[in-house]
Formats: C-alpha cells, structure tokens, sequence
C-alpha cells in the first residue's frame, strides 16, 4: 500500500502551508508599509486579493492558522508600546575592559586559572570589532520578530519594535527555522556616511546636528514615529544571542555563522586567533583599519571561542567573564589655543576654560576646554597661540595632552591669572600654598550669586523645577531677587512684568518654588551651598546632628566627629554658619516656611541606614550590585527594585538606564560609585 493512497492530500500540503506563510509575511509587510510607513507597497485591489487567499486556505486548514495572522487582525498591525519597559529574560551585561596588554594579560591568566588549564596552551578566542553603537536585543518566536528593546539598565531596556522593524538588517524573519524562542544580541550603528548626510539634512532643516554616529543612531531609534526612524539608515550587526530553545553550535566562531545564515550581518572584521601575539596584532591591525572603516568602532573584543568553557566561567553581575573588550586609546588631534577666559564658579573660584579652535575627536566637536587651575596651564607650558594636542580622557572630558613648544608662534603671550575678578572686579585672591584662586567678592559678586541660586534650586538641592539658567539670569537683572531668601517673596504679578514670561509660566514658577519649602534636611544643608559640604557630607551632618539647631551649635571639635568629616570640612561648616549674613538668609528661609520632617532618631542598634530606601542600577565596578545590596541592608536600609517618590537615593553605577532618568525626573538624589564607596566608609567605620 502506498502511503500516497492513505494521505491523498499530503504531496500539496507541504507547499500549500508554505504558502499560508508566505502570505501571512507578505501581508504583514505591506501592512507595515501602509500604516507605519506611509509608504504603500501594493494596490488595495492586490492586497485585498492576497488577503482573500490566505483567508481561503485558512478556511480549507484552520490548524494552520496562525495567532499572528494578518486576518486575525483588523487591518493595521500588532501593537506594540514604544517605549514601554521591557524586562529582559536574561540581563545584557557589559564587558570588562583591558586599557593595556598587560590588563589583557592579567585577563588571560585569570582564565587559564579559572579553566585549570596548563599555562603554556594558548586558548583561542573568536575577535571581532567593539562596535560603538547601541545595543539591542532582538526576540524571534518561532522565527518571527515579536519585539526588539533596548539595553536600558541590562535589567529592563524599552520597547523600540516598530522602529526596528524599518532597520533593513534586522530580519523579519528568520532565513531558516528556529523554533520557539531565540534572542538574537547585537548593536545599531549608523554609518559615517549617513550621519554626514543626516547631519547636512538637519542643519539645513535648522535643527541641531547630532554629535556623533552613536547618537544619531540612538536619536533615530527614539523616534515616536517609525517613519523617520525609516529614514534613517541604521545597521544591526548581531554578536550574541540570549535565552534561546534550541542548542547551539559549541564554538563561539560557528555561533556567529549561524546567526549569518539565520540571515543577520556579521562584521567581516572578525578573526580567530590564538596566542598573545596573534590578540595583539588583531588589535593593532583594527586600530589602524579604523579611521578607514565606515562604522565607529572603540576597541576590539575577545571572547573565548569554546561554548562549554564560556560556561563554566559564567559571569559576574556587571560581564561575562571570559570576554573582554580591549579598548583602543582615547583619539588625539591637533588645535590652537585662541584665548583663555576665567569662569567664576559658585565659591568664588576662578576656573580657566581654554578656547580652542574646533576639533573634531573621539566622536564629537571640541571648542572649549576646561582646565584645572593655573598651575595647570603652567606645568603644561601652555601659551595663548599654542599648537595644542587634545584628546576626551576616558572618552569623555576633553583635556589637553600638551602643547607644541616647536610650532609657538613668536608673539604668544603668557596666561596670568587675573588679579580683579573678570564679572565683578573685586581682588582676586590665591591663599600660599592653594591651587585655587577666588574672587573675594562673596557674594557681591553676580557670578557667585547666580550661581548659588542655580545650585540651591537644582534638582539634588532644593528641587524648584524650572528654576534654571534664563529665569535666574532674569529674576537678578531685574532686582528681583538677591539672595536665595528672596526667591520665597516673589509674587506672579512681579513675575508677569519680566520680558518674555508669560502668566502661565510665572504661575508655574511660584508653584514650584512653594513645593520646594516642604524638603529635607540634608537637600536643604547641601542646598546652602557650604564649601567642601557635598551631597554626601550634607547627609552626614544631618544623620548625625539630627536638627539644624545642633548642627549650628557645634565647634569645629564637634564636627570633627562626624565620619566623613575632616578638619578642612568642618572648619568650612563652622565658618560658613558663624557668619551674620549666612545666619540671616537661613533665617530668612525658614521664616518663609521651610520645613523638614523631625528626624527620626536612630535606635541604639546602631543601624544608620534605617528607614532609607535605596535603589541600584546600572553597573558598579568595584563589587556586584548584590554585595552593594548586602552591605546597604547590613546597615538598615532597604533596597528596592523600583525608583518612587519614597526611594532615599538611587545608586547609579555605569551605564545606568532609566531608573537613573527617574530618578532625575523625581528630583531623588542620585549617588555614583563613589559616593556610595563613601557612605559606606561613613557607617561601616561608625559600626565597628
Ligand atoms: S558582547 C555578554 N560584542 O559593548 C557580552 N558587545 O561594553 C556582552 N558591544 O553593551 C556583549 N560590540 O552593546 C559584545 N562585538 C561585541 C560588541 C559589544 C559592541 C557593546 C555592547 C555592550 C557594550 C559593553
């Protein structure tokens, strides 16, 4: 008996399913093209043909219907929420870097350690570019993108589906079947070219250029509305996968292969190699392909090539740890200095800001430097003309490496520090043996002033939302405002007179600087703005102090016995409190109605901490996220997963996502690595 007899149907099947498929595909895509895009890729006679045979064969086999199926759907697509939360099944952990070969040596010997293998084998790694993008993670069910996220704080990312669908790179579906789950890894970059060319676009839109590729891309992928991430080119490059169903390959070079012929792009940069020497020379070879390659790449990246090795050395909270990116040196490239100015800072301190002509480097353009101090400019020998060699330390704050004493033209002057302040004219002073120079104006001086409004009204201070720069600027040039004080007497009317304000915003302002008389009293003592008094020290005093009443009574002996205070500090304390205009502006703001809930005195049990709530996010690189946790609740505190209006503080290690952003949107003070370090040092010390 012949099997075709017994299952009549059976040859078309196959093909006829295929069909369903496809068609659900196609119609899917057009869909995409017509309501996401606005850019319709049929004629509706055709789309409603295509629509009808699908239909048809759904009728003929409703098992083969599918949940996503374009005729399950009134037109339009499957929703999806931009931007909303994404938890991802497993975390998108970072990668520990190696700034030198000997940090690369010391990587490799702790793996020759972990793995008990001889010293003299040489492992062999699978090498490709560090891609200076944005990361993503892309969700296939059943070879269908269902959802792609953003990294976000490697916990949680953001829902950024529908733009990535417009990323021509990204399959829609897979080229071959994978059933259930795969979640494909990778990064989202934008070319030199498209960002020259978006950049021309945007300026002669008079909009305001983006600073770099990565920023482009990650403007582009934060679009509301797909149509313009469309027109943006952007490029997925895959390099992992996370939580996946089925097994896969056991090396780290056959996993990329696969994922090629899934049908995702991998660089073409990548090599296999063995051996100190050959790492090295793969890192060399790309730092010199670099500023020839069309992406923006900031290292290279070595990750062990053996799957099962890889599993064994697991990974720590922050990385793997059998990969490591090898970063490249931070770019360097030549300037002029044009002029130095002499910035006034909120304490009267004078900082130099050179002025260079602009450069691009490390991914963005340099036209202002700042610079320590004088002795700065001294000990780098730096002259007003200079040819100078800049670079972003740590890819970040720009600094100048040093000058090029051959190329001085002949007429460049010495940089002095000015003797009169250059805002209010008052004598500069640099005590023997201080690095800093102040104006003595205190706060006669405008600059000091504006600025000690600006830092008492900020988000970690006070918290008067919309208090910034222009209003500020405004309230003192029309006599307004003097001091802090004088911010609680202002009146919408007086407000409304002011140019360019309106009522609604001169409402908003005073309902705003109403809210912020009910604070703490740490925001309200780093708030006052004592020198050396940081947000940390603010806490500090407060915890130990208890009320304001006892912090003012103390002698510099007493402060001393605060943990984190030192002789500098609490001299400062002391002086700034003993002062007859400081007492008289403090007196001023509470007599305007700042309050602050009574602390709550700490149980003998000494537990520091008790009764704040803190939250950790994004990577700390000095102990996981759960010895952090560990030590806080050590301490009394709780630690919470999520940020709200009752979160202390939230700890925000590198690469922190969006609970850093609400956090920040909450005004919740935000502590970084080392401040946490200090709190820490603060009460484990008192515990003992
Ligand atoms: S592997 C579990 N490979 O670098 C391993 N990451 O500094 C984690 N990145 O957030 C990532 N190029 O977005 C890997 N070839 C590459 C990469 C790469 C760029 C990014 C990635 C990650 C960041 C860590």
């Amino acid at each position: 008996m012949s099997t075709l007899s017994l299952f009549p149907g059976e040859p078309d099947e196959p093909s006829e399913r295929a069909r369903l498929n496809a068609l659900c595909d196609a119609l899917e895509a057009h869909n995409f093209a017509y309501y996401v895009l606005d850019a319709p890729t049929i004629s509706d006679a055709e789309y409603d043909a295509q629509l009808r045979a699908l239909q048809d064969l759904e009728t003929r086999h409703p098992e083969w219907r599918r949940a996503d199926s374009p005729t399950q759907r009134v037109g339009s697509l499957q929703r999806t929420t931009l931007f909303a939360p994404v938890q991802h099944r497993e975390p998108l952990r970072s990668l520990d870097n190696a700034m030198n070969s000997g940090d690369w040596d010391a990587f490799y010997q702790r793996l020759t350690r972990a793995l008990n293998a001889p010293a003299t084998e040489s492992l062999a790694f699978c090498a490709e570019p560090k891609f200076d993008g944005l990361a993503i993670n892309l969700t296939y069910e059943n070879g269908r993108l269902t959802t792609a996220a953003t990294r976000g704080d490697g916990d949680t990312g953001e829902e950024v589906t529908l733009n990535i669908r417009t990323v021509p790179s990204v399959p829609q579906r897979l080229a071959r079947a994978v059933p259930g789950l795969l979640e494909v890894r990778g990064e989202v970059v934008m070319s030199h070219a498209a960002f020259a060319a978006l950049n021309a676009t945007q300026q002669a839109a008079g909009e305001k250029p983006f600073v770099n590729p990565r920023n482009a891309a990650a403007g582009s992928l934060r679009q509301k509305d797909p149509r313009v991430t469309a027109r943006r080119p952007l490029e997925f490059f895959a390099y992992g996968v996370g939580a996946c169903a089925v097994p896969l390959p056991e090396r780290q070079w056959a996993l990329l292969d696969w994922l090629g012929e899934l049908g995702f792009h991998i660089s073409d940069l990548r090599a296999a190699v063995q051996g100190r020497a050959a790492v090295l020379a793969y890192h060399e070879k790309l730092l010199a392909q670099r500023s020839g390659l069309d992406f923006d790449i900031d290292g290279a990246v070595f990750k062990l090539d053996d799957r099962a090795h890889q599993a064994r050395l697991g990974h720590t909270d922050r990385a793997p740890r059998w990969a490591i990116a090898f970063k490249f040196p931070a770019e360097e490239a030549q300037s002029r200095l044009l002029a130095v100015d002499f910035q006034v800072g909120r304490t009267g301190a004078l900082t130099p800001v050179a002025r260079i002509e602009p450069v691009f480097v490390g991914g963005v353009t340099v036209s202002n430097i700042t610079l320590h101090n004088i002795d700065e400019i001294r000990r780098k020998d730096i002259h007003l003309g200079d040819h100078l060699i800049v670079r972003r330390a740590g890819d970040v704050i720009p600094e100048i490496v040093r000058v090029r004493p051959e190329q001085r033209p002949a007429d460049a002057a010495e940089i002095t520090l000015p003797r009169q302040c250059p805002v209010c004219g008052s004598a500069v002073v640099r005590p023997e043996g201080e690095a800093v120079a102040r104006c003595s104006g205190g706060l006669f001086c405008p600059a000091q002033r504006r600025e000690a409004i600006l830092h008492f009204a900020s988000r970690k201070a006070m918290n008067i939302e919309g208090l910034g720069e222009k209003w500020v600027e405004q309230l003192l040039g029309a006599g307004l405002i003097t001091h802090v004080d004088d911010l609680f007497q202002l009146t919408p009317d007086a407000l409304q007179h002011l140019p360019r304000m309106g009522e609604k915003s001169a409402h908003n302002l005073i309902d705003a600087i109403t809210q912020a008389k009910a604070t703490t009293l740490p925001r309200f003592l780093y708030a006052l703005g004592i020198p050396e008094v940081g947000e940390v020290t603010a806490a500090s005093l407060a915890a130990h102090f208890g009320s304001l009443d006892a912090l003012k009574a103390a002698d510099p002996a007493t402060l001393q016995a605060v943990p984190d205070v030192g002789p500098v500090v609490a001299e400062e304390v002391h002086t700034f409190l003993a002062q007859t205009h400081n007492q008289a502006i403090i007196d001023g703001l509470l007599s305007a109605g700042i309050h602050w809930p009574d602390p709550t005195p700490a149980p003998a049990s000494a537990q520091p901490l008790a009764g704040q709530t803190f939250v950790l996010t994004g990577s700390l690189s000095q102990m996981t996220r759960e010895t952090a946790s560990e030590r806080l609740r050590a301490l009394g505190a709780k630690v919470s997963g999520s940020v709200s209006a009752k979160t202390t503080a939230v700890i925000a290690g590198e690469e922190a996502g969006s609970k850093r952003d609400k956090a920040e949107a909450l005004g919740i003070p935000l502590l970084d690595e080392t401040a946490l370090l200090a709190l820490f040092a603060t009460h484990e010390a008192r515990q003992d």
